[in-house]
């Protein structure tokens, strides 16, 4: 068997840490939309993970949709144009949208994923990022929910991958492309 490419790093957030921030994000969305149902649309692949954590911390009636946008190449990703692979099984005219993300970056991804769902008339559009990075942030973003918020190293697990591996790890962790390696 051979090794997944790029070098592992050391770990930035363990499983537990992850579930305890979780389960509190699930809470706070629970109150906020107390009285209302909510679709929790999914971006996938990378928020497979966090997102049926989020959902079982959730206590209020919840839906569930995905959409795939095309992959992210690091260190590429300042120039990507994003667009989308697979859309929505369901209309959301009407409904309480919540986008749930594993990382924002620039932005790009989601400014165009809640320009497009803002423009099927849902009753409302908010973003739930497990992780979000401030500092690289091109288009401006109203990020509702997030977990932690991190520097500029690519991070992977938890959902998240470098070409298409490490998704499986409990925690998340610094990797090394391996473009970078000496
Ligand atoms: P943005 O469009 O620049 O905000 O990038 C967001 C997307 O890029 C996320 O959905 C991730 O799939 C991917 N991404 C950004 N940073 C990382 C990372 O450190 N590890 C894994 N994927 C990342």
């Amino acid at each position: 068997m051979t090794a997944p490419p790029g070098q592992l790093l050391e770990a930035l957030l363990g499983a537990h840490e992850i579930q305890v921030r979780v389960q509190e994000l699930g809470q706070e969305i629970s109150r906020d939309y107390q009285g209302q149902e909510l679709t929790c649309v999914g971006i996938l692949k990378g928020s497979l993970v966090f997102l049926a954590d989020l959902i079982r911390a959730i206590s209020i009636p919840v839906t569930v949709d995905f959409l795939a946008i095309t992959p992210y190449a690091p260190r590429q990703g300042r120039q990507h144009a994003v667009r989308l692979l697979k859309d929505l099984d369901d209309p959301v005219t009407g409904r309480h949208l919540l986008i749930v993300e594993d990382i924002v970056d620039t932005g790009l991804t989601l400014g165009f994923l809640v320009r497009t769902l803002a423009a099927r008339g849902p009753a409302s559009v908010k973003i739930c990022t497990l992780l979000d990075r401030p500092p690289q942030r091109i288009i401006p973003l109203p990020i509702s929910y997030h977990g932690f918020e991190i520097a500029g190293d690519f991070v992977v697990g938890y959902g998240m991958d470098y070409r298409q591996y490490y998704r499986n790890l409990p925690g998340i962790y610094r990797l090394k492309p391996e473009e970078a390696s000496p």
